[in-house]
């Protein structure tokens, strides 16, 4: 193994997928599973042949600048490719694949979590027996609003805003999207979807809306000050794609003076750091980028990681080859 091209993980990956990759490269194995500083992913991709990165390594043009002509793979451990500089890699001809298909269910379970959490104040009562301050059941105690019959407009209708609305229909919520192609008539039908090309028609008539589109220039702060302004005052907002793809300040102030219900949020622009504003909002239930976070998926998109390497160490086009 030692002659053969080295491959840098820059986090601690489940168990088995570690094992596996030392049985079948030359692997340098995350130790502490901290995220790398600038110097050490410089270094990283100086010395690797491959590298597996995640979200947490910001790899834009200057780390790129790093990297030995002999980097020839980036086996990205995660779907979105946000943290990448796509342009520059693909200038020094580096090959980018990432994992999709398989946290696409997990991730539209995590939709419906928060979906359900943010209206039905599951967490608010949570805390409050635990808080022992829980004095007895009350008619007009904890009331939320319902989700059957409600509209939900998913922005990004990709297979996990497919999955999302799948599962809302069983929750009787009436389906609509804004997407940049229409889907064909025979997925609309299966959804009763109904679709909107124009985002700004769509968001004022909506009561939920769910962002599963991926984090790119064009959808930069798509959700703006401007846009979030036109949803309804009962609207409640669900992100579990990308923190920049909304105007992170201008909804922490909409949801401080109760022009947006609400917000669950698994993604922050800013992260690991989240907003003052934010952590002190009313309505809003806030989680560490957890949504494709189960045993399953971490191993499938371990599985995945493993196929591109092997694939492309063989002289093949990977599966997931994204440039
Ligand atoms: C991953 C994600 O956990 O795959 C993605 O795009 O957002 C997450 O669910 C993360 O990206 C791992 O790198």
């Amino acid at each position: 193994m030692r002659n053969k091209p080295l491959v840098i993980v820059t986090r601690k990956l489940p168990e088995l997928i570690e094992t596996r990759m030392m049985e079948l490269f030359n692997t340098q194995l995350s130790i502490n599973d901290k995220p790398l500083s600038v110097a050490e992913l410089k270094e990283a991709f100086a010395n690797a042949n491959i590298l597996v990165p995640t979200v947490t390594d910001n790899i834009d043009k200057n780390i790129l600048e790093a990297a030995s002509d002999n980097l020839k793979l980036i086996a990205n451990f995660g779907n979105g490719i946000d943290h990448i500089d796509i342009d520059h890699a693909s200038g020094k001809k580096i090959i980018i694949t990432n994992t999709p298909g398989v946290l696409t269910e997990d991730t539209a379970d995590m939709v419906m979590s928060l979906l359900l959490a943010v209206p039905r104040k599951i967490i608010e009562g949570e805390k409050l027996i635990r808080s022992g301050n829980w004095i007895g059941w009350s008619p007009t105690h904890m009331m939320g609003r319902r989700i059957w019959g409600k509209r939900l407009g998913i922005i990004g209708m990709g297979s996990i805003g497919q999955a999302v609305a799948r599962r809302a229909k069983g929750f009787g919520l009436l389906i609509h999207y804004h997407n940049r192609n229409r889907l064909p008539e025979v997925i609309e039908e299966a959804h009763d979807a109904t679709y909107w090309k124009d985002l700004d028609q769509m968001l004022p008539k909506m009561d939920i809306i769910s962002i599963n589109c991926p984090s790119t220039p064009e959808t930069f702060h798509l959700l703006s000050k401007e846009r979030l302004s036109a949803l309804q005052s009962h609207a409640y907002i669900i992100n579990t794609s990308r923190g920049k793809v909304i105007d992170e300040d201008a909804l922490a102030d909409k949801l401080k003076d109760g022009e947006i219900a609400g917000a669950g949020l698994d993604v922050f622009e800013r992260e690991p750091a989240v907003s003052k504003a934010l952590l002190s909002a009313p309505n809003t239930v806030l989680l560490p980028h957890m949504g494709s976070a189960t045993v399953e998926a971490r191993i499938e998109m371990g599985e995945k990681v493993i196929v591109n390497i092997q694939t492309f160490l063989n002289g093949h086009k990977p599966p997931d080859r994204i440039i």
